[in-house]
């Protein structure tokens, strides 16, 4: 496994770490004894970082996360989220209190007196707007109850305002081979300050492991089939936003991108890692199997000229019209 340092918090995070939104809820079925034993695999395979939020499962996903700390002795950074048990989920409710409130929650489900990592889990735009906000983030960290925290947005827009606030350790942002946009602007602005980035979304939603078909189904409780068209959270965070038929013509022509003994999903993570500018790519795993295929994305050769250029062509043709100028 390789490091990558994540902004200016001193931490050496592994390039491919563990996204825990899919042990949660709304990925079908999972049973919580396979998704520990995931989360141990990819500790024996040297992740160090592990991305989750209070809301997947309502605390599920941390408490599994509390549970592989209680059991490793090796240390485990993690990034939890706070804002979206907000109902309604309004830009007025990211305040101190429930701030407050939502960290307490993730403190005793991680079991932890601070927590490492706390992000906006995707605020309503005005949000970055309101520096109070910020200002009680910074309450929180001298009143010792996380070390550090940062932002998960939707939009380049929502970044580039979101690292103005010097206190902003990380944005997590999707970034894939079906979303090229962040690395245009974005990148540069936040390698010039400092800050992380943590690509979620690296799969496209499963897409990008080059197994699925016109005939694939998902279950009822999977976003897959309910939020295709961001019927309960934001559209691009199910198959990053492109429709699944051209995702399906998109991965069909990548497959000739591949390199030599590899997989789909190596070079869609590979992908990423060519850029210095992601501190890590956090794919969501369900079972140790996916943990060691994703793992083994890091030891590949870099990707050619060639291959890189192959993959801008696709986008540039199937893809840009989706998505480039949504998000
Ligand atoms: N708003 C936010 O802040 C936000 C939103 C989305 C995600 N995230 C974070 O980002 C992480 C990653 O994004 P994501 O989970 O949405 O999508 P993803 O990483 O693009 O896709 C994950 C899914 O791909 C499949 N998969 C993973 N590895 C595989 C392998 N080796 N072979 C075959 N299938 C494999 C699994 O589903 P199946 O086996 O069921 O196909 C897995 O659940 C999340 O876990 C979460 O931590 C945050």
């Amino acid at each position: 496994m390789n490091y990558r340092e994540l902004g200016r918090t001193g931490w050496k995070v592994s390039e491919i770490s563990f996204g825990a939104w899919a042990i949660g809820a709304m990925w079908g079925q999972v049973d919580d004894a396979e998704s520990l034993a995931a989360l141990h695999r990819a500790i024996d395979l040297g992740v160090n970082f592990i991305d989750t939020a209070d809301v997947y499962g309502m605390g599920r996903s941390e408490r599994l996360i509390a549970r592989l700390r209680e059991e490793r002795s090796e240390t485990i950074y993690v990034a939890t989220k706070a804002g979206r048990r907000l109902n309604p989920h309004t830009a007025e409710g990211y305040n101190e209190s429930n701030l407050t409130s939502f960290v307490e929650d993730s403190l005793k489900n991680l079991s932890t007196d601070c927590l490492d990592l706390v992000q906006l889990h995707c605020p309503p735009t005005p949000v970055y707007y309101r520096p109070e906000v910020f200002g009680a983030l910074d309450d929180l960290v001298k009143a010792g109850k996380l070390r550090y925290y940062g932002v998960s947005v939707e939009t380049v827009e929502e970044a580039l305002k979101a690292i103005e606030y010097p206190g902003v350790q990380s944005v997590q942002i999707i970034f894939n081979m079906f979303r090229l946009r962040p690395a245009e602007l974005f990148f540069r602005e936040a390698k010039r300050r400092k800050v992380g980035i943590l690509a979620r979304v690296p799969l496209a939603s499963g897409l990008l492991t080059g197994r699925m078909t016109r005939e694939t189904t998902f279950g009822k409780d999977d976003h897959r089939n309910f939020n295709r068209h961001g019927e309960m959270f934001d559209m691009g965070e199910t198959f990053s936003g492109v429709d699944f038929e051209t995702g399906l013509n998109a991965v069909d022509e990548l497959r000739s991108v591949v390199s030599a003994g590899a997989t789909m999903t190596q070079l869609a993570l590979r992908w990423i890692l060519m850029f210095d500018a992601v501190s890590c790519a956090i794919p969501g795993a369900k079972r140790p199997a996916q943990v060691d295929e994703n793992f083994q994305a890091g030891n590949l050769a870099p990707l050619t000229d060639a291959q890189m250029a192959k993959v801008r062509e696709v986008y540039d043709r199937l893809l840009r019209p989706q998505v480039h100028q949504r998000w």
